[in-house]
């Protein structure tokens, strides 16, 4: 008998992401089950149901994919599913929540080639600035600048949010992921110049369709620097920084990488994670590093 691939699609949110259950077929799956506001608890109950009904030779066809707004739920509803796993019913888990990990790994690795492209070096001892940093995806691409030797800061840009906010998710990441990022806000084009001023890369990781760098701060900064968007929603993070440039000079000195460039490549990095834990051959858990070392590979 021919088994069906089933992927679980486990999320913290009201319905699981149409964008992932897409993809999800596209990649091979025969069947996606989506369950939705999934705790740590709901998350181990279901791990252990899922683990027995198709026996040790089925646990291959079976893969659990944890997603949801909530990063840190996420990652905790992983954890309750690797614990209530034990060999040999096992089965391949991936997380990506609201696309953090794809997309905050394309980011950080498509920047890093530019720098070499550039002949500016490595990531080692950048000053990275991420401009609505406090987001999912600001924050795991805050932890794989600081995992590369970045001197890391996120800027909450929300004007609604106290002015301690992003200090408290910088030591969260501390806590989380055992990284070195600080925090601060920025809401007055005076604050963000102070605070860009010195950064050698800029990234734009706030809400869809807000824009947090004008063209006027970005022609007051001093040259030598990167910028780079993932909101492709209108208007663009980074004003003057069209979606589809890659690596053009936007103000004399200073090179954008537009977001649908470095969405291509989140693309093909969520496939990989895909195709990943449809095809292992044991238990195999598909996390940020992993999504990490695969958009390097394909730059
Ligand atoms: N290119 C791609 O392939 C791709 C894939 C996935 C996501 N994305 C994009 O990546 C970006 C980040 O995603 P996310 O899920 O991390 O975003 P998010 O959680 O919706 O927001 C990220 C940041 O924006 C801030 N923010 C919220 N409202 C704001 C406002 N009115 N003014 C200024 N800042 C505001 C948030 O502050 P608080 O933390 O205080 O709320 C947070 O720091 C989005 O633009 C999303 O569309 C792109």
């Amino acid at each position: 008998m021919e088994r069906k691939h089933l992927l679980y699609m486990f999320t913290t949110d009201d319905y699981a992401s149409p964008f992932d259950i897409n993809m999800a077929y596209d990649v091979g799956f025969d069947i996606v089950i989506p369950y939705t506001h999934v705790t740590p608890q709901i998350g181990g109950l279901l791990a252990q149901d899922i683990i027995f009904s198709r026996g040790v030779g089925g646990t291959k066809f079976s893969s659990i994919f944890i997603g949801g707004s909530d990063l840190n739920l996420a990652e905790d509803i992983w954890k309750a599913v690797e614990k209530n796993m034990f060999p040999p019913f096992q089965v391949s888990i991936m997380i990506d929540p609201k696309g953090a990990y794809s997309t905050a790994s394309a980011l950080v690795a498509k920047v890093e080639k530019s720098l070499e492209v550039c002949k500016m070096g490595g990531l080692a001892d950048k000053n990275v600035v991420i401009l609505g940093g406090t987001g999912p995806v600001g924050r795991i691409a805050a932890v794989l600048c600081a995992k590369n030797g970045c001197h890391t800061k996120i800027v909450e840009t929300d004007p609604s949010r106290s002015p301690e906010f992003a200090e408290t998710v910088a030591k969260t990441l501390k806590e989380r992921y055992g990284v070195s990022v600080t925090g601060d806000y920025a809401w007055t084009p005076e604050k963000k110049l102070d605070i860009l001023k010195e950064a050698h890369l800029i990234f734009s990781t706030a809400k869809a369709g807000i824009q947090v760098l004008s063209k006027s701060i970005l022609e007051k900064l001093p040259p030598g620097k990167i910028v780079a968007d993932v909101n492709a929603v209108p208007p663009s993070g980074i004003e003057g920084l069209a979606s589809n440039q890659d690596l053009a000079e936007i103000v004399p000195g200073i090179l954008g990488i537009g977001a649908l460039v470095i969405g291509d490549l989140k693309y093909k990095v969520e496939m990989d994670m895909l195709d990943k834990i449809r095809t292992a051959e044991k238990m195999t858990v598909v996390d940020y590093q992993f999504a990490y070392k695969a958009a390097k590979k394909r730059l």
